[in-house]
């Protein structure tokens, strides 16, 4: 299939254009590189051995998206561009919606143009919330706490909308729980901008030498160990779901949300252990309050993803921390090396 992957530069992105060439798919790249290097596209060509035809542009510009669904005419689309941090979503709200919602409006329109009515879409088990009840599945309520999880949740409910309208779309809404880990060969990873919000690359960065310890944010919450419990999911199974949610998208129509998880949970510091034993130095850290807008537990119900879509993750937590240790340690500087 010919598939154009917006934001296909990014982290998860650049994982799953490895995955959708090895399953013998064409594949187009937008991204403008707002969070990203142009390095990452020449590594992924070096590991597929493939052509990856690429536009630098933004989701929001109208005359670019012509441009490809002119040239590229995908048949499908995954859409990862986007803009992430919670934090900054607060600061920014307007930005996000722009990037996020905005985005993906132009994006749609421009797919309809061409009678393109296939989306793989990136949403995040942020909508739930704070959750009534574990492990966590599609049916929950949904009430994200930031913008950013507004903004993905309106996107959802923009493509069950577009989806109903158009008898033949199909919107495939993959919820991913917490994506961890790197590439098997160490050449494409996690490579964060700025400080890492995200746990495991600052526990890597810490590891690698780059901070001095991580910040533990509670340890008096209801779990076993007192810190946060999630469900960390290997980039390498969450690509793949991508392939499987192609498959999908081409034999059912409508709009279907699906948890991209293990099932699994694990804590903070059940993370640094096993961090620990991945890079076989201690990881120091020091304990400090809680992170506002932060939840004490979620886990993914990934029953769905395994009936419909016929996926599961298979890599352990070991997997997750061993890889990323290969990554961080062979790419201190991430693309900059
Ligand atoms: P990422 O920042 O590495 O990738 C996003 C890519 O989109 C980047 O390459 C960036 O340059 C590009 N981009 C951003 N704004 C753009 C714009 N206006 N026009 C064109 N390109 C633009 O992030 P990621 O971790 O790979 O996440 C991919 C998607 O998955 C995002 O939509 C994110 O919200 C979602 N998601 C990520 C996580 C996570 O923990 N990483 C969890 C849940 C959902
Ligand atoms: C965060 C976002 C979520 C987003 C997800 C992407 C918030 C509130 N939520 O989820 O919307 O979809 O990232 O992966 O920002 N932790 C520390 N020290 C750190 C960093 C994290 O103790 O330096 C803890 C957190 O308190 C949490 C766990 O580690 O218990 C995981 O944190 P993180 O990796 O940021 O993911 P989420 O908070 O689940």
């Amino acid at each position: 299939m010919r598939v154009l992957v917006t934001g296909g530069a990014g982290y998860i992105g650049s994982h799953t254009i490895l995955e959708l060439m090895a399953q013998g798919h064409d594949v187009c790249v937008l991204d403008n590189y707002s969070n990203a290097s142009p390095e990452v596209l020449t590594r992924v060509r070096a590991l597929s051995n493939g052509t990856i035809a690429d536009f630098k542009g933004d989701i929001r510009d109208a005359k670019t998206l012509d441009d490809i669904m002119a040239t590229f005419r995908p048949e499908a689309v995954i859409h990862f561009a986007g803009l992430k941090a919670v934090g900054e979503s607060q600061e920014k709200p307007l930005h996000y919606y722009d990037v996020n919602v905005s985005g993906t409006l132009t994006l749609l329109h421009a797919m309809g143009r061409v009678g393109c009515r296939r989306i793989v879409f990136s949403s995040s088990a942020t909508v739930y919330g704070e959750p009534d009840y574990l492990p966590c599945d599609e049916a929950h309520p949904t009430r994200p706490m930031s913008v950013y999880g507004r903004s993905k949740l309106m996107v959802e409910d923009i493509l069950k909308d577009w989806a109903a309208a158009h008898p033949a779309a199909s919107a495939v809404i993959l919820r991913y729980f917490n994506p961890v880990g790197a590439h098997a060969s160490t050449r494409i990873g996690e490579d964060p901008q700025d400080i890492p919000n995200n746990l495991m690359p600052y526990i890597a960065q810490v590891a690698v030498g780059k901070r001095d310890k991580l910040t533990i944010f509670g340890d008096d919450y209801d779990t076993a160990d007192g810190t946060g419990l999630r469900d960390y999911i290997h980039v390498v199974d969450l690509a793949r779901a991508h392939v499987a949610a192609l498959d999908y998208a081409a034999r059912k129509a409508g709009a279907r949300p699906f948890n991209i998880g293990t099932g699994q949970s694990y804590s903070v510091k059940d993370m640094v252990a096993a961090f620990s034993r991945a890079c076989g130095k201690d990881i120091p850290t020091v304990i400090a309050g809680r992170r506002s807008g932060d939840i004490a537990a979620i886990h993914a119900d990934a029953t769905r993803a395994k009936d419909e879509l016929g996926w599961t993750a298979s890599h352990t937590l070991d997997d997750m921390t061993a890889s990323t240790w290969a990554w961080q340690s062979a790419n201190p500087n991430g693309y900059d090396d």
